[in-house]
C-alpha cells in the first residue's frame, strides 16, 4: 500500500514538472510564471482541484512515442475565486511549447463542457506555439472541438481569455469568441499569420510585437480589453473582473457589501459641466462619483476613447456603464466607439447585468472614412444592442444628445426604463448653430440675423424641457443627486421582467 501510495506521489511530482526545471527556468527568464503557477495566482489558495493530470498524448509519429510527458501540456480543473466556482485551463509552454494536440484539446473541451453544464465561467490560459505540428490533422480537429465549445458556452456563461505568451494561427480564434480578451504587455502576442508569413506574401517587415503585441491589441484592433504589466498583475485583475460577473446567464451577479451611501449627494457635479458647450469636461469623474467606493473596472479603456465602457457597483450590484467621452473626439459616435460599446451592451444583456448610460454626444463622425469603413453598419450595431436588451437601462442625458445619436444611446425609445436629464441636457436634431444655417439659408449672408435665429433655436431646443414635456425624459435631475437617482431607479427594477418575441436568434447586422 505504502508503494502504491509513493507511486502516486512520485507521478504527480514529475506530471507537476511539466517539461523539466531546465524549461521551467527558461520560462522564468523571459519574465513568464508556469501554467501552474499562473492557477495559483489566479485562484483561492488550495482551491484548485486538478483533472487529468497523467492524461498523455497518443501520438506515434516523429519518435513522439518515446516521449509522454504527463498532462500533455496544459493544466486543466476547477476553483474558485473569492469563494466563487470558475473553470480553468492553463497552457503549459514547457511541455512541447504549449502545442495543443488532440489530447490536450480533450482535456480543454471536458472543462468547457464541465462549465456549460455546472454554469461556472471559463478561464483559459494561453501560451503556446499552436498546433502539434507532430500530430497534423488530430490537431486541428482538436481545435476545432474546442471552438464548437467557445460557440456553445458563448452567452451561457462568461468565457475570459488571457494571452500570456504566443497565441497564432488558427489557436488565436478560441479566444476571440470569448467574451474578454486580455494580454501581458511584452510577453505575449496574437496574430493569424506571424511576421515571417506576412514578410512572404506582402513583403511587410514588421515584429511579432508590432503585428500582435498587446499594445496592438488594446490601441488599434480592439482585439484585446486590457493589457497588464506582468503575469502577477493581470491575474490580479481577472480576479476583480470576475468579482463583478454572475457565474452563469441564469443567475444574477453576486451583490458584494457596500460602504458607500446610496444617497451620497455630490455637490461638485453641479459644475461638472461647462459654460461653454464646446468645452470638454471628463465624463469619467460622473461615473467615479455615481459607483460605489467609485470604483470602476474600465474595458478596452485604451481604444475608442470617444466610448467609455466598464463594471461599477451601485448599492453592492454589478452596474455596466457606458458613457460618451467629451475628452476625445468631442464624444462622437463612429464606427470604433459603436462596435466597442456595442459589444459591451450585448454582454451585459448576456449576463443580466443592467446598464447606466451617461450621455454627450453631438452625433455621429462625418466623413469620407466613416463612410467608406461602413459606419451605418457599425452604428446601427450599438443601436440593436441597446434596443434589444432586456436588461433594466438607466440613462442620463449631461449635455448633448444630438440627432440619430440621441435615439442610440439608449433612449425612452429604445426601451430605456429610466431617462433622466441633467438642466444642462440639449436634446435637439443638432446643434444650434448647424441647424440655424440649414433652415436659415436665405439669411447666411447676415451675421445679426443668423445669431438671432440661432438664439432662439438654442432657447428652444437647448434644453431637457422640449423632450421632458413630451415624456421622453422622465424627470430633469439635479446633477449633485445622480447617484441617489439611479441607484433608486435600478432598484425599482431588480423585478423587472421583459421578453422579446421568440425567435431562432436575431441578425445583428455585422
Ligand atoms: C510541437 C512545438 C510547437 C508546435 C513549439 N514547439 N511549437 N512542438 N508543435 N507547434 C516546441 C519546440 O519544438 C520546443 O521544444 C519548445 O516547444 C519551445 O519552442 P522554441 O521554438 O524553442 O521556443 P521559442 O523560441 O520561444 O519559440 C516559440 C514559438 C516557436 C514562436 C511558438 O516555437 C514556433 O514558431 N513554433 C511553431 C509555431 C507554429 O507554426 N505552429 C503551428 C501554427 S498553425 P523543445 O523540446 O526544444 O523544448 C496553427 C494552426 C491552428 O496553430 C489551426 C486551428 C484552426
Amino acid at each position: 500500500m505504502k508503494d502504491i501510495l509513493q507511486e502516486l506521489q512520485d507521478r504527480r511530482d514529475v506530471a507537476r514538472l511539466g517539461g523539466g526545471q531546465r524549461r521551467i527556468d527558461s520560462q522564468h527568464a523571459r519574465g513568464k510564471l508556469t501554467a501552474r503557477e499562473r492557477i495559483e495566482l489566479l485562484l483561492d489558495e488550495d482551491s484548485f482541484e486538478e483533472f487529468d493530470m497523467f492524461k498523455a498524448h497518443r501520438c506515434t509519429d516523429f519518435g513522439m512515442e518515446n516521449q509522454k510527458p504527463a498532462g500533455d501540456g496544459v493544466v486543466t480543473g476547477w476553483g474558485t475565486i473569492n469563494g466563487r466556482m470558475v473553470y480553468v485551463f492553463s497552457q503549459d509552454f514547457t511541455v512541447f511549447g504549449g502545442s495543443l494536440s488532440e489530447t490536450h484539446a480533450e482535456k480543454i473541451c471536458k472543462i468547457q463542457d464541465m462549465a456549460i453544464q455546472n454554469g461556472a465561467p471559463i478561464i483559459g490560459i494561453n501560451d503556446s506555439g499552436g498546433a502539434r505540428i507532430q500530430e497534423g490533422v488530430a490537431s486541428l480537429a482538436g481545435y476545432a472541438e474546442v471552438f464548437q465549445r467557445n460557440i456553445m458556452a458563448s452567452g451561457v456563461v462568461p468565457q475570459i481569455s488571457l494571452i500570456m505568451g504566443p497565441c497564432a494561427g488558427g489557436a488565436v480564434y478560441s479566444p476571440a469568441m470569448t467574451d474578454f480578451i486580455f494580454m501581458v504587455k511584452d510577453t505575449s502576442y496574437m496574430f493569424v499569420t506571424g511576421p515571417d508569413v506576412v514578410k512572404t506574401v506582402t513583403n511587410e517587415v514588421v515584429t511579432a510585437e508590432e503585428l500582435g503585441g498587446a499594445s496592438t491589441h488594446t490601441k488599434k484592433s480592439s482585439v484585446a480589453d486590457g493589457a497588464f504589466e506582468n503575469d502577477v498583475e493581470a491575474l490580479a485583475e481577472v480576479r476583480r473582473l470576475v468579482d463583478f460577473l454572475p457565474l452563469n446567464n441564469r443567475e444574477k451577479p453576486p451583490v458584494r457589501p457596500f460602504f458607500d451611501e446610496p444617497g451620497r449627494v455630490e455637490e461638485s457635479l453641479d459644475t461638472l459641466i461647462p459654460e461653454n458647450p464646446n468645452t470638454p469636461y471628463d465624463m469619467k469623474e460622473l461615473i467615479h462619483k455615481v459607483a460605489d467606493e467609485g470604483d470602476f473596472y474600465e474595458i478596452q479603456e485604451d481604444y475608442a476613447k470617444n466610448i467609455i465602457t466598464g463594471f461599477i457597483r451601485l448599492e453592492g450590484q454589478t452596474v455596466g456603464v457606458v458613457a460618451n467621452q467629451p475628452m476625445i473626439l468631442a464624444g462622437c459616435l463612429d464606427i470604433d466607439s459603436s462596435r466597442k460599446a456595442a459589444r459591451f451592451v450585448r454582454f451585459c444583456d448576456c449576463f443580466e447585468i443592467p446598464i447606466l448610460t451617461l450621455v454627450d454626444v453631438p452625433g455621429f463622425l462625418p466623413g469620407t472614412s466613416q463612410e467608406y469603413g461602413g459606419v451605418i453598419k457599425h452604428g446601427a450595431k450599438l443601436l440593436f444592442a441597446y434596443g434589444e436588451a432586456t436588461v433594466p437601462k438607466v440613462t442620463v442625458i449631461t449635455r448633448k444628445a444630438y440627432g440619430g445619436a440621441y435615439d442610440v444611446m439608449a433612449s425612452k425609445h429604445l426601451r430605456g426604463d429610466f431617462n433622466y436629464a441633467w438642466p444642462t441636457a440639449e436634446i435637439a436634431v443638432m446643434g444650434a448653430k448647424g441647424a440655424t444655417e440649414i433652415i436659415h439659408r436665405a439669411d447666411l449672408g447676415d451675421a445679426d440675423k443668423i445669431a438671432a435665429h440661432t438664439k432662439d433655436y438654442e432657447d428652444r431646443f437647448a434644453n431637457p424641457f422640449v423632450a421632458a414635456e413630451k415624456g421622453f425624459i422622465d424627470e430633469v435631475i439635479q446633477p449633485r443627486s445622480t447617484r441617489r437617482r439611479v441607484s433608486r431607479a435600478f432598484a425599482s427594477l431588480r423585478n423587472k421582467k421583459l421578453e422579446n418575441p421568440w425567435k431562432k436568434h436575431d441578425n445583428i447586422p455585422l
